[in-house]
């Protein structure tokens, strides 16, 4: 098949490279020349495991370009797909502009019959008025449709999740589109649910709501674990067992972040709102995912008895989640804004995430280490932000020798607190209460729960 993709991005520069690894005939369209000059090179913008491997294949075996030229892209093309962000506005809802403006440029430049597929996620109705729009900018009377096809991928997996995907969403009017789609994906012997463009398109909000949810409870049952004496990793195997429940996302830890999951989620709230509908579960989420940066963030605060000017922590862990370099909403960047607010330095390590987030957070108060033992030399304690798989086999003696104090604040529940614990560390982690800590008294949540014995 002849396939566009508009929008280079993490979801449209996979997607042009798997379909091409398909056997299809992909052009990638972008409007940022450079990017294009440098993914032309086999320079793949984004962390993304096995990417750079599979674009450079295609692009050699002919069957992956690129152009910034979107009439030479969709020229011919039988799908062209849109991958551009949808990103949050002022008003938390999906600021669509770079959706109305391809519309705009797809309907002028259409010379024949194409299905224009809507991979970007956008809210309900969106598809509907991408139609009228290709329709309004026509040149001539030229037949097109449009088809909704959310992505599921997750960043640092993305690869994968292309390849073998739970399911696959075709919401569409069109018989013919859908029939076409189908063809597309029918090798990966996954299911295929076709369906109306309203509910195609709210089963993408839903499902990353869900999950979004799924960890919010997560975390508030840490909160009430902390509390009780129970251990949250215990108690979310205990429930993930229960094959209704699962055990997928149910990893407490300092809260969700990415691209996706807290403007999803808000879009999702503003869309609810805006037909007049209150969505009380979902204003629990995120109220839920804002208290739990804040309470861990306030543990450190009263370790330290509550002032953090010159103290310095070593942190691991900038990245929103392993496996990526991308600091999009990473709670991971909010804790060390919030604890450089508090008057702190900060020497900082991630394997993937040094140079965004160094764009990001500049150079104030913050030292930028080669290695995750670099970044300990001297400080005050340990905070672990993201859950690379590299921090959990930290040599706890290499730890205890470069830190000043042996205190470890594990945001992500990566290590095993017996362990640290018979290391002689003072842990604090989420969900589980601190040995040697008790219980003040029942605040609040989003206030901290525990103090040392000692009064610290
Ligand atoms: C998500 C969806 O999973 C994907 O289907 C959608 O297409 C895009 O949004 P992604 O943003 O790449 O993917 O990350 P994901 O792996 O889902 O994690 C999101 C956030 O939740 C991360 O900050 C992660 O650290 C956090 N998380 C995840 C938890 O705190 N606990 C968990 O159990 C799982």
């Amino acid at each position: 098949m002849k396939i566009c993709v508009i929008g280079t991005g993490y979801v449209g520069l996979v997607g042009a490279a798997i379909f091409s690894n398909w056997g299809n005939e992909v052009i990638g369209v972008d409007i940022d020349l450079e990017k294009i000059k440098r993914i032309k090179k086999g320079h793949i913008p984004i962390y993304e495991p096995g990417l750079s491997e599979i674009v450079l294949k295609n692009i050699s075996q002919g069957r992956l370009s690129f152009t910034t030229s979107l009439s030479d892209g969709i020229k011919n093309a039988e799908i062209v797909f849109v991958c551009v962000g949808t990103p949050q506005s002022d008003t938390g809802d999906a600021d669509l502009s770079q959706v109305w403006k391809v519309a705009e440029e797809i309907g002028k430049n259409l010379t024949g019959y194409k299905v224009v597929v809507i991979k970007s996620t956008v809210p309900v109705g969106t598809n509907e008025k991408v139609k009228k729009v290709i329709r309004s900018t026509l040149r001539s009377n030229i037949r097109f449709d449009v088809v909704s096809n959310p992505e599921f991928l997750r960043e640092g997996y993305s690869v994968e999740d292309m390849e073998n995907p739970d399911r696959t969403v075709i919401g569409s009017d069109s018989e013919k589109a859908i029939n076409l789609m189908k063809k597309l994906y029918k090798h990966l012997g996954k299911p295929i649910i076709s369906c109306d463009f309203r509910s195609a398109e709210m089963i993408k909000y839903a499902s990353n709501a869900f999950l979004a949810s799924k960890i919010s409870f997560v975390n508030e049952m840490a909160q009430i674990c902390e509390r009780s004496g129970a251990d949250i990793d215990v108690v979310a195997k205990g429930m993930g067992l229960d094959s209704r429940i699962g055990p997928r996302f149910l990893k407490a830890g300092i809260g969700y972040g990415g691209s996706c999951f807290p403007k999803d989620v808000s879009a999702l709230y503003k869309t609810s709102s805006d037909q007049d509908y209150d969505f009380k579960l979902l204003r629990g989420v995120m109220e839920v995912n804002q208290v739990q940066k804040e309470y861990f963030v306030n543990k450190v605060k009263r370790y330290f008895g509550g002032n953090l000017a010159g103290k310095t922590f070593g942190v691991l862990g900038l990245a929103f989640k392993n496996n990526t370099d991308d600091i999009r909403d990473s709670v991971a960047v909010e804790v060390v804004k919030d604890i450089r607010g508090l008057g702190a330095c900060q020497n900082v390590f991630d394997p993937q995430a040094m140079k965004n987030a160094k764009q990001l957070l500049g150079d104030v108060s913050i030292k930028y280490c080669l290695d995750k033992y670099e970044a300990l030399k001297g400080a005050d304690a340990l905070l672990i932000l993201t859950e690379w798989e590299e921090f959990a086999a930290l040599d706890l003696r290499k730890v205890k020798k470069m830190l000043k104090n042996p205190v470890i604040f594990d945001g992500r529940i990566l290590l095993d607190r017996k362990e640290v614990e018979n290391a002689g560390f003072v842990y604090f982690t989420v969900g589980k209460r601190t040995t040697g800590t008790e219980l003040l008294d029942k605040r609040p949540s989003g206030t901290p729960g525990v103090i040392l014995k000692n009064g610290s």
